[in-house]
């Protein structure tokens, strides 16, 4: 049961179903004053994107050789080792993160959902960033079945 004293999130959450969807979304979400945060980078192709478009941009990636080859292929912009789920680790990034994109292979599926969304949950308190856009095509699905109930009182459209 929420209390007055819960977090109040400050983040927007994006779900995406696919990389294509999830490449789309940075013209939309993504402007020059961010400093962005990729999770789950691989090769870095996101994270150049990215890169166009912000003031900022760190590719992580669990994998090292992921983040060798990424380097190599982007010099230009910057790579770190990070398990997504070690927030703490980000943090000693020194970066007030304005965006996040999580792109981690695994959480697509609905036995996922629940990590998808402590994950997107952890981000959202450490950073409060203003949008994370997260690729889980389970947590699309389930979110666009999902309506936030107010009452007709707290409606503006229901008061006419
Ligand atoms: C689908 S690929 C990412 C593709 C990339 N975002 C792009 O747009 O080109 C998924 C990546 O998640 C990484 N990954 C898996 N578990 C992770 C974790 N716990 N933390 C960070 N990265 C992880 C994998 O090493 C893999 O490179």
């Amino acid at each position: 049961m929420g209390n007055e004293r819960q977090l109040k999130l400050a983040t927007q959450f994006v779900a995406v179903r696919d990389v294509n969807e999830y490449r789309a979304t940075i013209p939309a979400w993504v402007s020059k004053e961010d400093v962005v945060l990729e999770i789950g980078c691989e090769w870095g192709t996101t994270t150049a994107l990215l890169a166009q478009h912000a003031k900022e941009v760190i590719g992580t990636d669990i994998s090292p050789e992921c983040i060798e080859r990424a380097r190599r292929t982007h010099p230009g912009v910057r790579f770190e080792v990070l398990d997504g789920f070690d927030a703490r680790a980000a943090v000693g990034f020194g970066k007030a993160f304005t965006k996040v994109y999580i792109d981690m292979s695994g959480l697509s599926g609905y036995r996922s959902l629940l990590d998808a969304i402590s994950l997107m949950m952890m981000y959202a308190t450490v950073f409060r960033p203003a949008a994370i856009v997260i690729k889980s095509g389970a947590l699309k699905h389930f979110a666009s079945h999902c309506v936030a109930w107010r009452p007709a009182a707290a409606r503006p459209e229901a008061a006419e």
